[in-house]
């Protein structure tokens, strides 16, 4: 992996949206679930003495997880903006595990991690920001070991063509550049690229009733805080965004997925 080409800053997740994340889902965190979610992605897997790559770390909440509970060798958090991996170096410094997970700010496109190089790419709800399923199997395919593991959660579409107009109000409420795809997609993308062993475990019905009382937490304990924090009008969007999230996973429009496969 190298860092020689360095990348412009992107921040898509600025700081307001990154306080509110972090308040309704955990310190470290800027997807649903926090720790007991990364470890259902994982559930059953030994990652002792693996070599792991977060794509997508965010904040690194993961990742710091990873590197104190699972025994790795190494985990490499990887994310494309700048004052999150400032955000995560921290953290994990913080935690005392600077040696075992390290962070890189990376830009979009092919990984640049050596052929068969790591055990596991993990990653959680990111792989929703990579437009392209199949090019992305494949390069995760060529960065694992033979019996190397991908274990994902991401944010899935639940339709296969076009998205209701309700599903579009969501994702432009949202205002992030989303390349949703159904599950059937990234299966598909996941047997061309060679894995085998591929599973898919729906979360929606979870998530359904869990963005409720992340919700109902914005609106009432976590208001104050967050409205002296990013102000009214931002919180406003935000739980407005979450009211327009909770149609689309009642709709069955977007569904919270794992994901696993392995190279034969
Ligand atoms: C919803 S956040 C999830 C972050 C983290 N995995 C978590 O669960 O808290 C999605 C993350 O993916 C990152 N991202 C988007 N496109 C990426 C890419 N091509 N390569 C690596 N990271 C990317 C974003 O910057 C963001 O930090």
């Amino acid at each position: 992996m190298t860092t020689s080409d360095v990348p412009e800053p992107m921040q898509e997740y600025d700081d307001d949206l990154i306080a509110v994340l972090e308040a309704v889902w955990g310190e470290g965190f800027m997807s649903p679930g926090g720790t007991e979610e990364v470890d259902r992605v994982l559930e059953g897997l030994d990652l002792t003495g693996l070599a792991v790559l977060d794509l997508g770390c965010g904040l690194g909440g993961a990742t710091v997880h990873i590197a104190r509970q699972y025994g790795v060798e190494s985990i490499v958090g990887i994310d494309i903006e700048d004052n999150l991996i400032e955000a995560c170096v921290e953290l994990a410094s913080g935690a005392g595990l600077s040696d075992k997970a390290q962070f890189l700010q990376v830009e979009p496109g092919p990984l640049s991690v050596a052929d068969t190089s790591l055990d596991m790419v993990f990653s959680k709800d990111a792989i929703i920001h990579i437009e392209d399923k199949h090019a992305l199997a494949r390069d995760v395919f060529r960065c694992l070991k033979p019996g190397g593991w991908f274990a994902a959660s991401d944010w899935l579409a639940g339709y296969t063509s076009t998205p209701s107009p309700e599903m579009r109000a969501y994702i432009e409420a949202e205002g992030l550049d989303f390349g949703l795809a159904s599950a059937s997609i990234y299966e598909a993308a996941l047997e061309a690229a060679g894995f085998v062993d591929i599973s898919v475990t729906d979360r929606n019905s979870w998530y359904r009733q869990e963005a409720r009382r992340e919700q109902d937490n914005m609106k009432r304990a976590l208001y104050a805080d967050l409205q002296s924090t990013v102000g009214k009008e931002f919180l406003d969007h935000q739980i407005d965004v979450w009211e327009k999230m909770i149609v689309v996973l009642d709709l069955g429009e977007l569904r919270p997925t794992h994901l696993r496969a392995r190279k034969p």
